[in-house]
């Protein structure tokens, strides 16, 4: 039996909307640690799910005109789709619908209720819907919340309440005996100085203003609230408490639960508590890590700025974004993405070092020695620090993937690879290649270059899989050669290996040209994935928008028309020769003196029409005050008649 075992679990995802990168960000790091530890030859349980209730979800589900189970079901087939196109590898997917863990959440419930854990009392305090958390008064920021920096609704119900502040003695006395709990170090102050310090107050955990959740099975009006629904998942999905699986021994307590840093507050405090009421070891380790950005903020589908990550894989692989997010950004902060560092990073590293390197070795294994290296090869003293950097380089790997430092361990791969290169340049094998007599020593350089990429095929395998399979396929390495232990071993690849040349591994982009097609595409694919203000018309884009010509005019005459009693016939200064006329609908809220010497803004490039039998050049501009009410928007006297407005 291996007792080498390791439980990781990443957040279960919120089934709003379409998951974007920043999501993708989170579950493949969560899914490099795991490949990272199975390749170690732990025996790896990697959770991952939807997290799927709540009057955020009914809301949505009520909008679409489908119940909240419908509403979920698509969407969650989406997030495994996603999944599987990142090569996600996860070994259980758990749905908060599922009914095992509904059965186990009511008698979590039931269980801390019996024995006065959980107490009902009545709730006043400040509720942030869209984030579903209630906040106390001392820990909303401008009296909004301090998660998303919405306005807060009070609140007041009859609920239940988890007595979280008997727990906080417990919890700073747990966070001071395990150092190691929360990472990286600046979540651990976070916690104690903006959450614990300030003092805990018992929390909420039930609520009645929706039915779309798990209810308390012994008061069925009340709906468990969701951040104890979810945070129950990471038990329930071992067999907590239900019949359908039965890993609890075998994996409590989890080794990392990976977060982002917003949600650190539930994991790294609420669920201890729960943990220690339910009389449950701890969870080893809590790992908040960064967000991923956009210019100008957090991604987020209500601000619009969000990317997509099913479109990147499509233009570049999925192991190209999943190198991207990990090599780019430190696990622990925060970073910008942008197009121009992926393709950057692509070209760079992917496709110029490592791509090379690959088709260069294989090529020249080949065009020398037919495709497989003789067994008489030549040493040289200059191979010895190429060979001591194979060597050694597994040690560092390590120490720096321990410690989830992802885009340090990729550095140090690539330090070897960019050396392997430098290699090659400094050996010269074309030159090798021409004389007879030093084939033997020819045979050894590039022996060296093989083993160079099996080595970091192997420490690279975690972040793009199948990539690595490529690379060991074309060099030629078998199944027991790149096993992680032989990533230690300079030498292993056998006299009859054969390589075998196969495609490009990452073509070159040229990064003008893409960037203006993925910006475009990009462009096309947010129109249909804006928020939908209410009432607004369709998207339309800049160029849309530019095709209206809009003018500063000054009212230089303007008179009613006899025949129609809404109809003013003014006439403009455009800027132009002569000005022009124009026939506006304004005469319920204007007499003619109000207008005349006024600056207003005039659609310039508008078919003319004929009003009442009078021709009208163009429109000006008002504004629908209420149903009874249009106002002309009028111009500061400083702007010259005919300025184009932009
Ligand atoms: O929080 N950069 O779900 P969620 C990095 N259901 N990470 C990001 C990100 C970004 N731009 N945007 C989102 C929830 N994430 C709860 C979890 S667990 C018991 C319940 C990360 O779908 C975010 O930080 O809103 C979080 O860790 C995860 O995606 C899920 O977010």
């Amino acid at each position: 039996m291996n007792d080498k075992k390791f439980y990781i679990t990443t957040p279960i995802y919120y089934p709003s909307d379409k998951l974007h990168i920043g999501h993708s960000y989170c579950t493949v790091a969560t899914d490099v640690i795991a490949r990272y530890k199975r390749m170690q030859g732990y025996d790896v349980m990697f959770l991952t799910g939807a997290d799927e209730h709540g009057q955020k979800i009914e809301k949505k589900a009520a909008e679409k005109g489908v119940t909240p189970q419908q509403y979920v079901d698509e969407i969650v087939a989406g997030i495994q789709d996603l999944w599987k196109l990142m090569n996600i590898s996860n070994d259980r997917f758990i749905r908060t619908t599922d009914s095992y863990h509904q059965e186990s959440v009511k008698k979590i419930f039931k269980k801390l209720y019996d024995q006065g854990d959980i107490y009902k009392s009545t709730y006043t305090g400040k509720y942030c819907t869209p984030c579903e958390s209630f906040w106390t008064e001392s820990q909303l920021v401008d009296g909004k919340c301090p998660d998303c920096g919405r306005p807060v609704e009070d609140a007041q119900e009859e609920a239940y309440f988890f007595r979280l502040s008997k727990y906080a003695d417990r919890l700073v006395e747990y966070y001071e005996q395990h150092p190691d709990f929360m990472e990286p170090k600046t979540r651990f102050n976070e916690m104690v100085n903006n959450f614990i310090k300030p003092g805990l107050e018992d929390l909420c955990v039930s609520r009645t203003s929706f039915t779309w959740g798990i209810p308390v099975e012994f008061d069925p009006k009340h709906i468990v609230y969701v951040w104890v629904d979810a945070l129950s998942n990471y038990i329930s999905a071992l067999g907590y408490e239900n019949d359908t699986y039965h890993d609890f021994e075998k994996f409590w307590p989890a080794d990392v639960h990976i977060v982002g840093k917003e949600i650190m507050r539930f994991h790294a405090i609420i669920w201890p508590a729960m943990l220690m009421a339910l009389d449950l070891p701890l969870p080893k380790k809590v790992y908040g890590h960064g967000w991923l950005l956009l210019e100008g903020g957090k991604m987020s589908k209500s601000k619009g700025n969000v990317v997509d990550p099913v479109l990147l894989c499509d233009r570049y692989g999925v192991d190209a974004l999943r190198y991207f997010l990990m090599r780019d950004v430190p696990f622990g902060s925060d970073g910008v993405f942008s197009n121009e560092a992926l393709i950057s990073r692509i070209n760079s590293d992917l496709a110029n070092d490592l791509g090379n390197l690959l088709s260069r070795s294989v090529s020249m294994v080949e065009k020398y020695f037919g495709g497989k290296l003789p067994a008489e090869r030549e040493a040289d003293p200059m191979d010895d620090e190429l060979v001591s950097m194979i060597s050694s380089l597994k040690g560092k790997y390590e120490e720096l993937m321990d410690s989830f430092s992802f885009h340090n361990a990729l550095a140090e791969v690539f330090k070897l690879i960019s050396r392997t290169n430098k290699y090659i340049d400094e050996t010269a094998p074309w030159v090798l290649g021409k004389d007879e007599s030093k084939k033997p020593r020819l045979a050894s350089v590039l022996y060296n270059l093989l083993e160079s990429l099996r080595v970091s095929s192997i420490l690279l395998t975690p972040f793009i899989p199948d990539t690595c399979a490529k690379i060991q396929q074309q060099i030629g390495a078998s199944a027991d050669i790149v096993t992680y232990e032989s990533a230690a071993s300079y030498g292993l690849l056998p006299t009859e290996a054969e390589v075998h040349k196969g495609d490009s591994l990452f073509p070159r982009i040229d990064m003008k040209k893409e960037l203006e097609e993925l910006e475009a595409a990009q462009k096309a694919a947010q129109g249909s994935t804006l928020p939908k203000y209410e009432g607004v018309a369709e998207l339309i884009s800049i160029d849309d928008f530019t095709k209206a010509d809009l003018r500063v005019a000054q009212v230089t005459s303007c008179e009613p028309i006899k025949k129609a009693k809404k109809l003013l016939k003014l006439h403009l200064d455009d800027g132009f020769d002569g000005g022009r006329q124009v026939v506006s609908g304004i005469a319920p809220w204007y007499k003619p003196e109000d207008l005349l010497g006024k600056k207003v803004i005039v659609v310039a490039n508008l078919k003319p029409a004929k009003l009442c039998g009078e021709e009208s050049y163009g429109m000006i501009l008002a504004a629908n005050c209420d149903e009874n009410t249009v106002k002309v928007l009028f111009v500061d006297d400083s702007v010259p008649n005919g300025a184009k407005i932009r």
